[in-house]
């Protein structure tokens, strides 16, 4: 059962931060999870919403501002937003990176920056889980590089999303917790394909799932798992 730090350990840590990252790997998680957006000026940067109103002092669309702006608008006073390579730096292949494509238009630069940690650096593949609920934005992702492991998001249709994760040979589904049964778990385990519930964060939910023999939680608190 794989511990999935959701945006880091969002439980203990400001989200989608380097701190937040560190504390999952602490807590000796094998995957943290985080979103992506594109910036002004085409750069991958770490944050959940479209905006930086929710968790930064600043207001305004990620896409309006450039990294040098985004990076004057602290969360909690003191972080700044990370990048993508920031993390990918922090996390050294430690554990795996769930990386949630908020929108179409940062899947490009997604795969070419896997690709140059790949071939550069020397990573393995398996360091790489890309997801999304823009099943788009994972058909384009797939046909670019058909090495990097896909994980589809869906938070209604557990039986769409099976068929779409064999059309394009993902190597995971993301449920909401709540779809999930002993039953469709193992029917999705028999089709070839992992299962990593979000977000998962009472002990009472953790157990419930648990029983299902799920591959991994995807959670706030990675230490409750
Ligand atoms: O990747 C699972 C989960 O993070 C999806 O929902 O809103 O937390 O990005 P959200
Ligand atoms: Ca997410």
């Amino acid at each position: 059962m794989l511990k999935i730090g959701h945006r880091g350990a969002k439980g203990y840590e400001p989200e989608n931060t380097l701190v937040s990252f560190q504390k999952a790997l602490d807590m000796q998680v094998e995957g943290i999870e985080l979103d992506v957006h594109l910036s002004a000026d085409g750069e991958i940067i770490v944050i959940h919403d479209e905006t930086i109103d929710r968790t930064t002092n600043g207001k305004g669309f990620v896409n309006n501002l450039s990294l040098h702006e985004l990076k004057t608008f602290p969360i909690d006073g003191k972080h700044q937003i990370p990048t993508l390579k920031e993390v990918f730096d922090l996390v050294n292949q430690d554990c795996f990176i769930n990386i949630e494509l908020k929108s179409y238009e940062a899947t490009d630069k997604v795969v070419s920056l896997i690709e140059k940690y790949v071939t550069k650096k020397g990573w393995k593949y398996d360091r790489f889980l890309v997801s999304s609920f823009d099943w788009n934005a994972l058909q384009q992702a797939a046909f670019l590089n058909d090495k990097i492991p896909i994980g589809v998001l869906t938070e209604t249709d557990l039986d769409l999303a099976l068929a779409f994760a064999k059309f394009i040979q993902a190597k995971s589904i993301h449920p909401h917790f709540h779809l999930l049964t002993k039953e469709n778990t193992a029917k999705i385990q028999e089709k070839g394909l992992q299962v990593f519930p979000w977000t998962i964060n009472e002990l009472e939910d953790i157990q419930k799932i648990k029983v299902f023999n799920v591959n991994g939680i995807i959670t706030d608190f990675p230490n409750r798992i």
